[in-house]
C-alpha cells in the first residue's frame, strides 16, 4: 500500500440477491445432506449395527426432499435468480469461465472476479447438482417402496452418492476459499441474502473519511435482477 497518499476510502454495497426460497432450500437441503452422508457412510462401512444410523437416514431424507422440491419448484417458478435461466450455462456465464478457473489453478492467489448471485462457473454445476439429489432422493424412495432389483438400486444409490459427496467436497472448498481470498461475505449472504459488493476506491479527498461507504440496496421493484418486489 502508498503510505505517502491518504487512504482512499472503497464503496461497499449491499444489495439483496437471494430470494428467501433459495436460501430456505439451500440449508434444508445442505442440513439433510450432512446427515444423508454421514449415516450413509456409516451404513456402507457395517461397522455399526442397530437401527440408528438407518433411522437417521430416512430422518434426514425428508429436509432434503423438502428442500429439492423447493428448489425445483423455484427453478421453474421464480422470475430471476431462482429460475433455472439464472444457472443456464449462457454466453456471458461461459465466458467467465476461464477467469474462474484461473482462480483455481493459482489456489486463489489472483484475483477472485465478481459475479452477481451464483458464481459463473458453478451455475450450470448448480443445476446439474440440484438435478441429481432429486434422482438420489427418488433412488431412496424406490429403495424404501421395494421397487425395482434391490441390488441394483442399492448400486446406483451408492455410486450416485459418492458423485455427490465429490461435489459437495469441492462446493465447500470454492466457498471457503472464495471467503478467504475475497471475504465478500458470501456464506451469510446465503443466509440473510445481502450481498457485498465491494467497489474499488472513490477518490478521495481531505474531507472523506477514511473508511468504506456502505450503501444498502432494497430489491428492485421490477422484478429484474434479485427477486422483485415482495419475494423475499
Ligand atoms: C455446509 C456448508 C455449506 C456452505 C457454507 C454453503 C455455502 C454456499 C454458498 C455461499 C453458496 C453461494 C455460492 C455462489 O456464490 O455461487 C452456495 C450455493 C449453493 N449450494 Fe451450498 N453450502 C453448503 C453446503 C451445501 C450442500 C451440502 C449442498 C447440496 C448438497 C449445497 C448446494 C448448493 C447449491 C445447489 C447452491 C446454489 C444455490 C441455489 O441456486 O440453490 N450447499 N452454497
Amino acid at each position: 500500500m502508498d503510505t505517502m497518499r491518504p487512504m482512499k476510502p472503497n464503496s461497499i454495497f449491499l444489495v439483496k440477491v437471494w430470494p428467501a426460497s433459495v436460501r430456505v432450500a439451500h440449508w434444508l437441503v445442505a442440513g439433510g445432506f450432512l446427515v444423508l452422508m454421514t449415516t450413509g457412510w456409516i451404513l456402507r462401512s457395517g461397522r455399526y449395527l442397530g437401527e440408528a444410523p438407518a433411522d437417521f437416514h430416512v430422518l434426514a431424507s425428508y429436509p432434503l426432499l423438502a428442500g429439492v422440491a423447493l428448489r425445483i419448484w423455484v427453478l421453474v417458478a421464480h422470475p430471476a435468480v431462482g429460475g433455472w435461466r439464472a444457472l443456464w450455462p449462457s454466453a456471458d456465464r461461459l465466458r467467465a469461465v476461464p477467469e474462474m478457473l484461473k482462480f483455481y489453478l493459482s489456489f486463489g492467489r489472483l484475483d477472485l472476479p465478481r459475479w452477481f448471485a451464483h458464481n459463473p462457473f458453478w451455475a450450470p454445476i448448480y443445476l446439474l447438482w440440484i438435478l441429481a439429489l432429486a434422482a438420489q432422493a427418488g433412488l431412496g424412495v424406490v429403495l424404501l417402496q421395494g421397487w425395482g432389483e434391490d441390488a441394483v438400486v442399492r448400486a446406483w444409490h451408492a455410486g450416485l452418492a459418492e458423485v455427490l459427496v465429490a461435489v459437495f467436497g469441492f462446493h465447500l472448498v470454492a466457498v471457503v476459499l472464495h471467503e478467504l481470498r475475497a471475504r465478500r461475505c458470501d456464506v451469510s449472504a446465503m443466509i440473510h441474502g445481502w450481498r457485498v459488493f465491494d467497489l474499488p476506491p472513490l477518490e478521495g479527498t481531505e474531507q472523506t473519511p477514511p473508511k468504506a461507504r456502505v450503501v444498502r440496496f432494497e430489491p428492485r421493484a421490477d422484478s429484474s435482477r434479485a427477486g422483485g418486489k415482495g419475494r423475499k
